[in-house]
């Protein structure tokens, strides 16, 4: 049984500095700064290779964000309430390392994402349904993969809920005005 509370709990707390790279991400292109774009302007097939939304600041940040919120959970693990669950959970012990994975991960995939955009014509910030949602997402799992073991059910759930929790997510950072779209 895939959607369970037990499978919810278990991937939300694996996931959760992918989400904050995500959210927190855009924090690093406020106010038009000048920051540098990995792909330097340069060109593939007359389009953009990322475009100038996919910069050094917001890898490095990326990093920075995935580190810290593994850590403040390694900080809390020996204080989660695992009593009060009736089935051992799968809690995943987070350590920075796995943060920076989870981290590096995110801006990864979201870059390949950026990479398909451009491919097929769409500028930047231009709306990709489902795409602009599970690139993060899928890169951030791939890399933890490579040190830890990643329940598949954890990955179906994942893949389902993000989307939603993305576009309230975005909606909000709109309203926010941190955001450009609302999406
Ligand atoms: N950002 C960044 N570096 C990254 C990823 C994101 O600087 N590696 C910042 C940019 O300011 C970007 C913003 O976060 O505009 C929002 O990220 P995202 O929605 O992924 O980029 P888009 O501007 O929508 O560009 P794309 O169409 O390539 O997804
Ligand atoms: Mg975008």
């Amino acid at each position: 049984m895939v959607f369970t509370l037990f499978n919810l709990v278990e991937a939300i707390w694996l996931i959760i500095p992918a989400y904050a790279v995500n959210g927190l991400i855009p924090l690093v292109g406020l106010k038009g700064r000048k920051n540098h774009p990995i792909d330097g302007g340069r060109m593939f097939r007359g389009k953009p290779i990322l475009g100038p939304g996919k910069t050094w600041e917001g890898l490095l940040f990326g990093c920075f964000i995935g580190i810290l919120i593994a850590s403040v959970e390694m900080l809390a693990f020996p204080y989660l309430p695992f009593d009060i669950s009736p089935v051992a959970l799968t809690i995943v012990p987070m350590y920075p390392l796995l943060g920076l994975m989870l981290g590096l991960g995110a801006v990864v995939g979201d870059m390949v994402g950026s990479f398909l955009k451009r491919r097929i014509g769409l500028p930047r910030g231009a709306i990709a349904p489902l795409l602009d949602q599970e690139d993060f997402l899928l890169g951030s799992l791939l890399f933890a993969s490579f040190l830890i073991t990643i329940k598949i059910d954890w990955v179906i759930l994942l893949v389902i809920i993000t989307p939603i929790i993305h576009l309230v997510a975005s909606v909000i950072g709109f309203k926010m005005r941190v955001k450009k779209e609302p999406w």
